[in-house]
C-alpha cells in the first residue's frame, strides 16, 4: 500500500498523490510554446514534485529534457561552477539518450568530448551548438534549487539567457527554460540591472484547496479502506491552509502514529491529538519556519503586529520586511489587504516561539 509522504518530492508509486492536473496541463503548454518560465514558491510547496510530474507528461521525443539542481553550487567560483555545470548537463543529455535507448551519435560524442564551459558567452554557445547535433529535439531546460547559484555568477547568466530568449534565434537553444527556487530573480539578481523573465511567465504553485486534500485522502482510503470523518478533512484544510507539507503530515500521524484500529472512522477526537502534536513537534517544515523568523530581527516586531487582533498590517510587497516573509512562506495576503499568517498551524508556533512562557 501507498503511503503519505513528507520526504521531499513525492512519487505516485509509492505515495499518494495531489494530480494537479490543471497545473501541469497549463505548465507543459508554456514548454511547448518555447516560454521561459519561473516557478518561485516557499519551501515545501510542492515545486520538485510538480515539475517531475511534468516531465513524465512530456515524453514526447520531440522534447530532450536537462534537469539540473544548484543547489551544491552556492560557494562555488564561477570557474567551478561553469564546470559542473558542463559536466552534469553532459550526464544529463547521456542519461536520457540511454533511457531512451539512443545511442550517442559519433558527432555528439566529440562535441561534448571537446567542449568546455568556462564562463556564460560559451554556455550560449554550447546551447546553440548541442541543439544542432540533436536532430530536431528542442532542449528543456530544468534548473531546481536555482537560489544556489552564486553570487558572482547570476548577472552574467541570466544575460545570457536573456539574450537567447529576446533573439529568438532558430532553433532556440535551450528552447524552453524553468527556473525553480525560493528566492525570485529580483531578489538573487544582486545588482539589479536585468529582468530577464517576463513577469506572465511567473507561475505560481498554490496550496492545496480543499478538493485536492479531499482527493488525496480518499486515495487513501480506497487503498485501506479505512475512512475520514468529512468534517475532518475542513478543520484540517483549515489549519494547515492546504500547505503540502503540513496536510501529509497530519495525514501521517492520522494514518500511520495514532496507531487507529482500520475498522473505525478516523474522527475529530483523533484530529485534536494529531493537532496537538503538531503544535509541539519539530520537523522538517516546522524547523524552515522556526529558522525564517529568526533570520531577521525586525521580523519578530512586525510578526506581533499582525497576529495582534487589534493593529494589523496592510500587506505591501514593496516593504522588504513583507515581501522577505512572504517569500519564506509565513504570511501571505489576507482578502481584506491585511498580512495573514499563512495558516493557523504557523499562527500558533510564531506565537510559541516569541512567547515562549505564555
Ligand atoms: N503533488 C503532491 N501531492 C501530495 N503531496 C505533495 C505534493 N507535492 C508536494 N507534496 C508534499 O510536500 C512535500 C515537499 O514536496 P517537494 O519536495 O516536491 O516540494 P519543494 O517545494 O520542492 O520543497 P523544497 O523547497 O524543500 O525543495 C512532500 O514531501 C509532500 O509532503
Ligand atoms: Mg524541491
Amino acid at each position: 500500500m501507498r503511503t503519505f509522504g513528507t520526504r521531499g518530492p513525492v512519487d505516485p508509486e509509492k505515495n499518494f498523490i495531489v494530480h494537479r492536473t490543471d497545473e501541469i496541463a497549463d505548465f507543459i503548454n508554456r514548454v511547448k510554446e518555447g516560454r521561459y518560465i519561473v516557478i518561485f514558491a516557499p519551501r515545501q510547496t510542492g515545486k520538485t514534485t510538480f515539475f517531475y510530474r511534468a516531465l513524465d507528461k512530456l515524453i514526447d521525443e520531440t522534447y530532450f529534457p536537462i534537469q539540473l539542481d544548484f543547489e551544491e553550487y552556492k560557494n562555488r567560483s564561477v570557474g567551478d561552477f561553469y564546470r559542473y555545470l558542463y559536466e552534469d548537463i553532459r550526464e544529463e543529455i547521456e542519461d536520457v539518450l540511454q533511457k531512451r535507448g539512443n545511442s550517442i551519435s559519433e558527432a555528439l560524442v566529440h562535441f561534448l568530448e571537446s567542449t568546455q564551459i568556462s564562463d556564460h558567452v560559451l554556455m550560449r554557445r554550447f546551447f546553440r551548438n548541442l541543439a544542432r547535433l540533436l536532430n530536431g529535439q528542442r532542449v528543456v531546460l530544468i534548473i531546481d534549487e536555482f537560489d544556489g547559484i552564486p553570487k558572482t555568477v547570476v548577472s552574467d547568466f541570466l544575460y545570457s539567457l536573456r539574450r537567447i530568449y529576446i533573439s529568438r534565434a532558430t532553433p532556440q537553444s535551450p528552447y524552453s527554460l524553468s527556473i525553480v527556487g525560493v528566492k525570485n530573480i529580483r531578489q538573487l539578481d544582486y545588482d539589479r540591472s536585468i529582468s530577464p523573465f517576463n513577469i506572465q511567465d511567473e507561475f505560481t504553485l498554490s496550496n492545496f484547496t480543499v478538493e485536492q486534500v479531499q482527493a488525496l485522502f480518499d486515495q487513501y482510503t480506497d487503498e485501506a479502506s479505512q475512512t475520514f470523518a468529512p468534517e475532518l478533512i475542513t478543520t484540517l484544510h483549515r489549519q494547515t491552509g492546504g500547505q503540502p507539507f503540513l496536510v501529509n503530515r497530519f495525514a501521517q500521524i492520522l494514518t500511520e502514529e495514532l496507531d487507529i484500529p482500520k475498522p473505525e472512522t478516523i474522527r475529530m477526537e483523533h484530529f485534536l491529538a494529531a493537532h496537538s502534536q503538531m503544535l509541539q513537534e519539530q520537523n522538517t517544515n516546522i524547523t524552515h519556519l522556526l529558522t525564517n523568523i529568526h533570520r531577521n530581527p525586525r521580523f519578530k516586531s512586525i510578526l506581533m503586529k499582525i497576529v495582534s487582533y487589534e493593529r494589523g498590517v496592510r500587506f505591501n510587497l514593496d516593504n522588504d520586511i513583507i515581501r522577505e516573509l512572504t517569500t519564506y512562506g509565513v504570511i501571505a495576503r489576507g482578502t481584506d489587504g491585511m498580512c495573514e499568517i499563512l495558516n493557523p498551524i504557523y499562527h500558533h508556533r510564531i506565537l510559541q516561539a516569541f512567547k515562549p512562557f505564555l
